[in-house]
């Protein structure tokens, strides 16, 4: 299995020290969540590391590193905590791909499609489980913030799946929807890092609005990606698509289609008519991706970054900060 390299949105980091402090954490993380995926039970053992040693960017987990550099980033309680919240992500992950009846992730069939969704769903929650062993001594503030961090993904997930009541705006239920289910996650993240490492409190928030706002950008990436030609994400291309997961691209086409835009009633329609088939969902995808819908997607994820760096105004000026920075900015430029 090859190791995990730094995320590519920090390999361009200059300062070399701060690099080398993620990357020895980052090994260690990995040797860790490697360790906290090994079950003695057979197929718990093979279903549990399946996601881990397919691979992953490992985002949350550099991001628990990165925030930490403002305090002592060595600290077991740092290192623990980014192996909580990438146990956390992957349970989700499991989840995610039954709901989402998704074939493939990082670019290996799903656990549903080897093991069936009984054993998939499981897994998630031995996963869930082992998160919260590992992380069992972090502390009240740490164990609170993990608590209701899952919480918030699990209503994100339900209010994606319920959708919009009549009296919500489908936009404003769609944004807190990212929030909940990516934000939230890649928040605590961040907050973890700060806490853990003894860093100076007035940091938290500051970290806490980032978080929140880079997993928003991140997550509507991800819409991007759902409609991109087939790439380095290891996802199957239309797949939200064709579950009627709804995504920014498609809440825009909907909304130019209600303004009287003909161009994007007719793909509505084709949309909704169903995609079952192959041929079908590919024409649904090209059209889509040649629609403006896409770039305004993209265009909004980037405003989503750029606020996200701004709450980071009070941090003091250095390596950390413009680390953080960048990693905001690469987070709506990646491909995977
Ligand atoms: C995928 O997350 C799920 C989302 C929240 C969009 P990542 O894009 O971080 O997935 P991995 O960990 O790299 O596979
Ligand atoms: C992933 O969400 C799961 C969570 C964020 C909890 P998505 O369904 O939007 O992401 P991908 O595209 O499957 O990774
Ligand atoms: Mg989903
Ligand atoms: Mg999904």
């Amino acid at each position: 299995m090859s190791r995990i390299s730094l995320p590519r949105q920090l390999r361009k980091v200059a300062d070399r020290a701060l690099l080398k402090s993620l990357e020895s954490g980052l090994e260690i993380v990995e040797d860790q969540l490697l360790a906290a995926t090994s079950h003695a039970d057979k197929i718990a053992g093979a279903s549990a590391r399946h996601l881990v040693e397919a691979g992953g960017k490992r985002v949350r987990p550099t991001l628990v590193l990165l925030a930490a550099q403002l305090g002592d980033p060595t600290r077991q309680d740092v290192l623990d905590a980014a192996v909580v919240v990438e146990l956390t992500h992957l349970a989700t992950l499991y989840h995610d791909d039954v709901m989402d009846d998704a074939p493939t992730r990082r670019g290996v069939p799903t656990a549903q499609t080897i093991w069936g969704n009984s054993v998939a769903i499981l897994t998630g929650d031995l996963l869930f489980a082992r998160a919260s062993q590992v992380g069992s001594h972090l502390g009240q503030a740490s164990l609170t913030l993990q608590a209701d961090t899952f919480e918030r993904l699990c209503l994100g997930q339900l209010h994606e799946t319920i959708g919009p009541s009549e009296f919500e705006d489908a936009t404003a239920h769609y944004i807190q929807v990212m929030a909940d289910k990516t934000g939230s996650l890649i928040s605590a993240s961040a907050r973890l890092g700060i806490v853990l490492s003894g860093a100076p409190a007035e940091y938290e928030e500051p970290l806490r609005v980032y978080g929140e706002k880079v997993g928003v950008a991140f997550q509507l990436i991800d819409d991007v990606i759902d409609i991109s030609e087939a790439g380095p994400s290891g996802k199957t291309p239309g797949t939200d698509l064709r579950a009627g997961v709804p995504t920014l691209p498609v809440l825009l086409l909907r909304k130019a289609a209600a303004a009287g835009d003909s161009e994007a009633q007719s793909l509505i329609d084709f949309i909704d008519a169903g995609l079952e088939e192959d041929a079908k969902l590919n024409e649904a995808l090209v059209r889509l991706r040649n629609h403006e819908v896409a770039e305004r997607s993209y265009l909004e994820a980037k405003r989503w970054a750029d606020e996200a760096v701004e709450a980071l105004e009070i941090l003091p000026e250095g390596s950390v900060k413009n680390a953080l920075a960048q990693f905001a900015q690469a987070v709506v430029d990646r491909t995977n």
